[in-house]
């Protein structure tokens, strides 16, 4: 949705504040010539989705300029701001590229950092360190500000959260959604789960927002099952200073995005809110008069009067 101006237009049209573009892969940056190909078919390379859908007789080395390239289209003809997405998991060889993405004239970088906590020789230390060391090494290159959009997996969370947001960077997107592999029960071939969100998809992110909203250092963004201007205000009142929403677009199309607005138009009126800033932030955990709710992970009280349909 976001690798083409058409499209951004059409975004900034509705009354979007602004795009991530589609995520460059590290790798993309990495490689330059066709011989390391053979590198990354050995195993060596973290995501093997980019050897299955690189057009490697393009050139590794086009998709770069490409994505330059519509960031200075652009930034001449929208006015939002357009921010760069890297998929990275190491801090080594493509951080030189954070620069190129400054000098095209993005106005932020996020570092969608995602290491698969599946290798049973690897600490949680280990892992998270690494997304210390690409943030220490991409903050140093750029002046714009860097986000980084993480998953929750991690085996202290909040702690995490802030300790990220005391690096240098300028916010935390909670969370990603990630590719998720599902099993063909009669072909027994492993098919793609869902690719889209679903509403229901809306309180991890939520509660986490809620949660850390005014523990941390930087702003928080949510993402994950947005689809209606409910799950917007929501977000807001959890204590987001962003929102992001995709999977609602790819279902109900760009033009949706005037109607998740004018949603928020309506409910600040009804509530006689005049400003976001008179109502982020009302919800999250420590303006709540029930703080605990928000911890609350058992159903135990809900399964007593809980009837089933069947
Ligand atoms: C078709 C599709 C392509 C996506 N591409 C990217 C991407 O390039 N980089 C990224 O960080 N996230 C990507 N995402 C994830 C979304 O940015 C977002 O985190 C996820 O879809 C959850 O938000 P949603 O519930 O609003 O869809 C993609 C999602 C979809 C559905």
């Amino acid at each position: 949705m976001t690798d083409n101006k058409e499209n951004i237009l059409k975004l900034e049209k509705y009354g979007i504040g602004g795009v991530v573009l589609k995520s460059l892969f590290e790798e993309e940056i990495i490689i330059e010539k066709q011989s390391n190909l053979k590198r990354m078919t050995s195993g060596g390379f973290l995501y093997p989705e980019t050897v299955e859908f690189y057009e490697f007789d393009e050139g590794p080395r086009e998709s770069t300029i490409e994505y330059l390239n519509l960031i200075r289209e652009l930034k001449k003809a929208s006015a939002i701001p357009v921010i760069a997405s890297i998929n990275c998991v190491t801090a080594s060889q493509w951080t030189y590229f954070p620069k190129e993405i400054e000098s095209a004239g993005a106005d932020a970088i996020e570092l969608n950092l995602f290491i698969l906590p599946s290798d049973l020789n690897r600490s949680a230390e280990e892992n998270e360190k690494v997304y210390f060391q690409i943030i220490d090494e991409v903050v140093k290159q750029v002046k714009i500000p860097v986000a980084v959009k993480i998953s929750y997996y991690f085996s202290n969370l909040a702690t995490m959260i802030k300790r990220l947001s005391e690096t240098k960077i300028s916010g935390i997107v909670l969370f990603n959604k990630f590719y998720s592999p599902d099993f063909d029960i009669d072909t027994f071939d492993m098919t793609s789960g869902n690719v889209l969100s679903s509403p229901g998809d809306l309180p991890v992110s939520l509660r986490w927002i809620a949660i850390m909203a005014e523990r941390v250092s930087c702003d928080l963004v949510a993402s994950t099952g947005v689809h209606d201007g409910s799950a917007l205000i929501k977000q807001l009142l959890a204590g987001a200073k962003a929102v992001q929403i995709t999977s609602v677009l790819y279902k109900y199309g760009i033009e949706h995005v005037a109607k998740i607005l004018e949603d928020l138009k309506n409910w600040m009126e009804k509530h006689k809110f005049s400003s976001i800033d008179q109502f982020r932030g009302k919800m999250s955990q420590s303006k709540s008069s029930d703080p605990a709710s928000y911890e609350r992970i058992q159903f135990m009280k809900y399964f007593r009067g809980y009837q089933s349909n069947t």
